[in-house]
């Protein structure tokens, strides 16, 4: 068939009505599509740079864009230099959506000289009607905008920027489905994330997370293993399993499955060397889980267990369904279980009503705990969430003093108790050549710490063993040792 000479009207007609199928029908229009454009305008190839914003779960969703973008035939550039330039935002604190605004009108200038360029923009921001809104009215260069839910819709969505150069937007307010089987490719080649779940039905006060990727949702138990084994055939060697609340994951599917039986299942893929799974709500980690971690030879020796406020007054305006002492409590369940566990976690500092003696609570928590590292943000308001309307938003300046005491407090924790290895021989999983000196490479620990020592790109990948030899306050510096027989 002659994509050329048809309408995206017509195309629509044509293109198989079930997923992935139509993805794939769309995907080989935009090839047709692509080449013309590149025709037009006498280009060798069609460079593209996708620019991601927030957390891991974005991370991913721009392996699944860069997937379907190689598969149209784009080539991939590391800089914004590029004849397609994508977007992925995230919104969870104002300073993230600030930045993407700031970025654009460089962008915007760039076009101004390059005007067969394309710009898109997609995550979390664009389920944002304000901010659709703002875009469609003072950034007109735009090409393209969807949301989280439409990410495995780009190649049917950029068939239709090929044919006009009005601004196509499609934002989904919410979705029940899963597509599974597109074309993914991955940043690292030994690591992946998989995402099993979608969304997040918690909705703790302070937070958009629920509104911008919708109600809660569970992969099939199947297609993770499936996608898992198919990884490990192709050398990943580390998958972090991901979710806004993984310990909730498959309660709501037709054969309902706990988070630990799931890990389970993972630890039986061979290849696999060494599972993670991000993120932990504390009120649904189960005694299960605990075990199964406590037992398995590949689930890594961390656990990220977001705290938020030490305080249990406003744990309960947070919604978060724990009190200051049942987080205590289950964090030394947890260590008590899995001895030399690294525990990492989030606070927010100058939630609205937050006062002294509250942050004293969050200070004893850290200092109990002893975390390895802990990220520590200022409370955002965000436009729709219940916090957002809460009278007394703490002052700024108490705010800041506040944000500084804490991270001295963590790093000075974390200085203290991520340095247990030292001394010791560990399995490091090698990343990359380090950044500032290219004799070193670069990997980490099962509990997640940094390691560096002298080697070269030969062992990235590789899960080599390493002689601890000097912490420096939140890394190790070592040297590899060869096997004895
Ligand atoms: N699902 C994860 C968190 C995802 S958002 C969980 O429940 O732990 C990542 C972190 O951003 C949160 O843990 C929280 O500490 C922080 N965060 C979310 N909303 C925020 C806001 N409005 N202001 C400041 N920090 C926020
Ligand atoms: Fe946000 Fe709470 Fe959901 Fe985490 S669990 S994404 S903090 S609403
Ligand atoms: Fe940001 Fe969306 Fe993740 S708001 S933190 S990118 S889920």
């Amino acid at each position: 068939m002659d994509h050329l000479h048809m309408t995206h009207e017509q195309a629509c007609k044509l293109a198989p009505i079930e997923e992935p199928a139509r993805q794939e029908f769309f995907m080989e229009r935009c090839r047709e599509l692509l080449n013309a454009h590149m025709a037009q305008y006498g280009m060798e190839r069609c460079s593209f740079h996708i620019e991601t914003f927030g957390c891991q779960m974005n991370s991913r969703d721009s392996e699944k864009l860069t997937g379907i973008l190689e598969q149209i035939g784009f080539t991939q550039v590391d800089t914004e230099d590029a004849d397609f330039v994508l977007y992925n935002t995230c919104t969870v604190r104002e300073n993230a959506n600030l930045r993407v605004y700031g970025r654009l009108g460089q962008l915007g200038a760039r076009k101004k000289k390059h005007p067969e360029m394309m710009i898109a923009l997609c995550g979390c921001m664009m389920q944002e009607p304000e901010v659709v809104e703002k875009l469609k009215k003072s950034y007109r260069f735009v090409d393209l905008i969807f949301g989280t839910h439409n990410i495995f819709q780009l190649a049917e969505l950029l068939s239709v920027c090929f044919g006009q150069k009005k601004m196509v937007v499609e934002v989904w307010e919410g979705t029940d489905k899963i597509v599974e089987n597109l074309p993914v490719e991955r940043k690292y080649p030994f690591k992946s994330g998989v995402n099993i779940m979608f969304g997040c039905n918690n909705f703790c006060s302070y937070c958009i997370v629920p509104y911008v990727r919708g109600r809660e949702r569970s992969r099939n138990p199947e297609a993770i293993i499936d996608e898992i084994r198919r990884l490990a055939a192709d050398g990943v060697v580390e998958v972090m399993l991901l979710g806004q609340n993984v310990n909730s994951y498959g309660k709501t599917l037709e054969h309902p499955i706990s988070f630990a039986e799931l890990l389970r299942r993972v630890e039986q893929v061979e290849g696999i060397r060494r599972i993670r799974f991000m993120t932990s709500h504390p009120k649904d980690l189960s005694d299960e889980l605990i075990e199964v971690m406590r037992e398995s030879k590949k689930i890594c020796p961390h656990l990220h267990l977001p705290l938020q406020s030490g305080s249990s007054r406003i744990l309960k305006v947070m919604n978060r369904r724990y009190t200051k002492e049942q987080y205590l409590e289950l964090a030394g369940k947890i260590k008590a279980a899995v001895p030399g566990i690294a525990l990492t976690t989030d606070i927010i500092v100058g939630f609205p009503g937050e006062t002294e003696e509250d942050f004293l609570e969050t200070m004893d928590v850290v200092e109990k705990v002893g975390f390895d590292s802990a990220f520590t943000f200022i409370y955002s308001k965000r436009t729709g969430t219940p916090a957002a309307a809460m009278e007394d938003q703490v002052p700024e300046a108490v705010v800041k003093d506040r944000f500084d005491r804490l991270l001295k407090l963590v790093q000075d924790t974390g200085a203290k108790v991520s340095g247990r290895e030292e001394h010791t021989v560990q399995e490091v999983l090698v990343e990359e050549i380090n950044d500032h000196d290219s004799r070193l490479v670069t990997g980490r620990l099962g509990n997640n710490t940094v390691v560096h020592f002298p080697g070269d790109a030969s062992l990235i990948g590789k899960i080599v063993k390493v002689s601890l030899d000097e912490f420096k306050g939140f890394y190790y510096m070592g040297t590899a040792v060869t096997e004895e027989r």
